[in-house]
């Protein structure tokens, strides 16, 4: 599924990271996404959905559109259609003319999980678009905070 949604409302400071060519990379973004959420007061189960959907985006971007511009971003922002808070994890890539492709695995598929769980984990809210700048696209996921 590919939506494309107008810029959240962020509500606090949010990290940004070049990602290299490099697959090593994705446990420095990990380590980084790890630290900013404990340090949003995130529960555990909020952070650990947090890595998994950074860790699968960052892992596309990197299989599929592997170029030097990688950016990985994560903010704090308020979700529509409530405004609920949550946090925004938007992946930058160089390519725009090859877009993800969410599969249906079944249960003895070997790929074709990631953006399937991406896609449990945020209620189907997640997308990509081109990026303005005609340098690529952006991999977005909004992950709800529930309510404590
Ligand atoms: N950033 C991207 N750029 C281009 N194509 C992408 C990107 N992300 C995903 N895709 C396409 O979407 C498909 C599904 O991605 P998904 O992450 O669900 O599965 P996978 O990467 O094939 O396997 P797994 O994540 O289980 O290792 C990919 O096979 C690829 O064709
Ligand atoms: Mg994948």
């Amino acid at each position: 599924m590919i939506r494309t949604v107008t810029s959240p409302n962020r509500t606090g400071p949010g990290i940004m990271r070049l990602l290299h060519n490099d697959p090593h990379k994705i446990a420095d973004v990990r380590c980084d996404a790890e630290k900013w959420a404990a340090d949003q007061g995130l529960m555990s189960d909020v952070i650990d959905s947090v890595l998994i959907i950074v860790s699968e985006l960052a892992t596309n971007a990197l299989r599929y559109a592997a170029g030097p511009g990688i950016f990985v971003q994560l903010c704090a922002v308020r979700l529509p259609p409530d405004d609920a808070c949550g946090v925004w994890i938007e992946v930058w890539d160089d390519a725009r003319d090859v877009m993800p492709d969410r599969q249906e695995p079944d249960h003895i598929a070997e790929s074709g999980r990631g953006l399937f769980i991406v896609d449990q984990i945020t209620g189907g809210f997640w997308g990509a678009y081109a990026r303005r700048d005609g340098k690529g696209k952006a991999v977005w996921a909004g992950l709800k905070i529930p309510a404590t």
